[in-house]
């Protein structure tokens, strides 16, 4: 299985941007630590962390992988283009959230992505992505 993890605004700066509230571990310490995870569960991961909605989307459209795993950070709140091309790829998707954003600001209590993807991880910290993958690749392997 061929997994694609992004990444979207702000989460480059992983480990430096709010580590009170997103932790110290970078983003190259997650991807790390998330190829492995997929690799010990016999899968690929490819990633791109964007700034840009656009190329977020783009990358989408290659259609070059089996599912998803998105932490789209503020673009979660207010993307309806990404909800759509998520919907459009027709890949299953799961979202993540380091924080629990439902016990922070109200304007991150709405998720848009919601009815586009097959699950979210909230709250669990970077260890959420590591649940993502293995939500994804049960959904995949149809026993989600
Ligand atoms: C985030 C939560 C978003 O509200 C925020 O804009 C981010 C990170 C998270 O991982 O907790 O950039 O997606």
């Amino acid at each position: 299985m061929r997994i694609l993890l992004l990444n979207g605004p702000n989460l480059g700066r992983l480990g430096q941007r709010r580590p009170d509230i997103y932790g110290q571990t970078t983003l190259a310490e997650v991807v790390a630590r998330a190829t492995d995870h997929a690799a010990a569960r016999g899968a690929t991961l490819d990633h791109l962390q964007s700034n840009h909605e656009g190329a977020l989307i783009d990358r989408l459209e290659l259609l070059d992988y089996d599912g998803v795993v998105i932490n789209p950070g503020a673009l979660g709140h207010t993307s309806y283009a990404l909800r759509d091309a998520l919907e459009g790829v027709e890949r299953p998707a799961v979202e993540v959230h380091i924080s629990d954003v439902y016990r922070r600001e109200t304007f991150r209590h709405t998720l848009v992505l919601e009815d586009a993807v097959v699950g979210q991880v909230i709250g669990r910290g970077v260890d959420g992505y590591l649940e993502a993958i293995d939500l994804l690749l049960d959904h995949l392997a149809g026993r989600a």
